[in-house]
């Protein structure tokens, strides 16, 4: 396993922000071991990512007559996105990172002995890659970068010409019936802005964009189960800007728990697929 590249430059990030990202990473360090165990809703969309992936590339064909010569993958986990897309890209090369090293030391596991694999630990947000690809894909990473929009023109700048970027990420109404019920839990609305401004930037970057979304739906037995279901799998770190108060927090949990209701959680998802123009204009 590489580490992060000597000119990584992450300089524009402010000291809350660079530890903010330590945070972030330290939580999927630690729930590596037992992600596998915890994570069925991500499971579950890199299923539907993979197919939807490869409609995508078809582009209306039946035929599997694309070709992908050389791939990235952005925030890894332990893997299930990684065996689906090896499965279906069986030639090609990939480079398959995440931001955690303990995460790709799982992904590494997992697949070890596959000499068209390379792994490295890297922030997809500011990749600095001295290499273009074919295809650039990530399944549930992207709601952890601090700047989406800012961080797709560079991602697109990894493509070669008629390469596709494809990702599903969390939809800004993400969790809206949880919120309704909690709005203290809410993030502040800039991540809803922030999709829609990623979107428009890659209009303009890009002669094909496809957006899907969907909605998985789970029951908790109360919101307490539902926290810890995403501590569970590393994804408990609050956003930025949450100021979460303790006392409404343990009201909540109370009311919740006294219910005795189950906790309909809403996971909203947003597949987006852009291409680069076939020629350099
Ligand atoms: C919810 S998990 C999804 C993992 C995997 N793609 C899957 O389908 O199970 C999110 C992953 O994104 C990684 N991640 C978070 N921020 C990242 C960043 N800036 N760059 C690369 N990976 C990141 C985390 O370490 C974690 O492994």
């Amino acid at each position: 396993m590489r580490r992060f590249g000597a000119g990584i430059d992450r300089s524009e990030l402010t000291p809350d922000q660079l530890a903010w990202k330590g945070r972030v990473s330290q939580a999927f360090d630690r729930a590596s071991d037992r992600y596998d165990q915890y994570a069925h809703v991500q499971r579950q969309v890199a299923n539907g990512l993979s197919h939807w992936l490869v409609e995508c590339l078809q582009g209306g064909s039946t035929k599997n007559d694309f070709e992908v010569g050389s791939a990235l993958e952005i925030g890894c986990g332990t893997g299930f996105f990684t065996s689906l897309l090896v499965e279906t890209f069986p030639l090609t090369h990939w480079t398959v990172t995440d931001v955690s090293p303990a995460m790709v030391e799982s992904v590494e596991k997992r697949l070890t002995g596959n000499s068209k694999l390379k792994f490295q630990v890297a922030d997809g947000e500011y990749l600095e890659l001295p290499k273009t690809f074919d295809l650039i894909c990530s399944n549930l990473s992207f709601q952890w970068f601090h700047d989406l929009p800012a961080a797709l023109p560079r991602l697109m700048q990894h493509l070669n010409p008629g390469g596709w970027l494809v990702f599903a990420t969390l939809d800004s109404n993400n969790f809206s019936k949880v919120y309704a019920r909690y709005p203290f839990l809410k993030p502040s609305p800039c991540s809803t802005d922030s999709l829609q401004v990623s979107l428009r930037v890659l209009e303009d970057a890009s002669s094909i964009q496809r957006v899907h979304r969907e909605t998985i739906m789970r029951s908790f037995p109360d919101l307490r189960e539902f926290l810890v279901s995403l501590k569970r799998i590393g994804a408990g770190t609050p956003a930025k800007e949450f100021n979460r108060r303790k006392s409404e927090l343990l009201a909540a949990l109370r009311q919740s728990r006294d219910a005795q209701v189950d906790e309909e959680v809403d996971y909203r998802l947003l597949f987006v697929a852009a291409q680069k123009p076939p020629t350099e204009p």
